[in-house]
């Protein structure tokens, strides 16, 4: 099989985001295993069942056929109030329809969640695992990628920490079998 194409998304639009440079920093590790690109989720405008009957805005279809292109998504979300964040939500709820038939389908998809805080994210893994549920991709299962204190393993906007790093390639692993299934 060719190398396996791996899209990266944010839930954050911040230029300084954290979870964008857990995304890059992995992205500048995978070597010949995969390649990732990232899509900017900014230009992306809220879910409106009239816009998307109307014409579909150029940024949801730039989105859409991304994820139809890649192998395998991987998401990076912060944590809202306990939640992933809206801009991650909307973008999935765009990138779902149709429903039951949508790019998404099927799409083998790794998550991992970071935060400054002490859990890491963790309460927006079941959020986002039980929504992508609903678009019929298939989540990745194995240990959850949370990465807590985020704020201090970012050194010059990268994402430094060896160890996670380790254990985030090790979740890429899972995904390209997912892949090759
Ligand atoms: C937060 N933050 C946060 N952190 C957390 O661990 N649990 C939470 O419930 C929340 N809630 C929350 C709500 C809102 C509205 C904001 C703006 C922030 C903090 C959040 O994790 C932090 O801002 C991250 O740095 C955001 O990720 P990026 O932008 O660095 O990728």
């Amino acid at each position: 099989m060719a190398t396996p194409r791996l899209l990266g998304i944010s839930g954050s639009l911040r230029s300084q985001s954290t979870n964008t440079a857990v995304l890059k920093s992995l992205g500048a590790r995978l070597g010949d295993q995969a390649e990732m690109s990232l899509f900017a989720l900014n230009d992306i405008p809220l879910y409106n069942a009239d816009i998307e009957t109307e014409a579909l805005p150029a940024s949801v279809a730039a989105l859409k056929e991304a994820i139809t292109q890649a192998d395998g998504l991987i998401i990076c979300s912060p944590e809202y109030n306990y939640g992933t964040s809206g801009v991650l939500k909307n973008a999935l709820d765009w990138a779902s329809r149709p429903g039951f038939n949508s790019p998404l389908k099927n799409k083998p998809v790794l998550i991992m969640t970071s935060s400054p805080g002490v859990l890491g994210g963790v309460r927006a893994q079941s959020q986002l695992r039980e929504t992508l549920s609903a678009t019929l991709s298939r989540v990745i299962c194995g240990p959850q990628i949370v990465i807590p204190g985020v704020n201090q393993k970012i050194q010059n906007g990268h994402f430094v920490d060896e160890t996670t790093i380790e254990f985030m390639l090790a979740g890429v692993d899972h995904l390209i079998a997912e892949i090759k299934l």
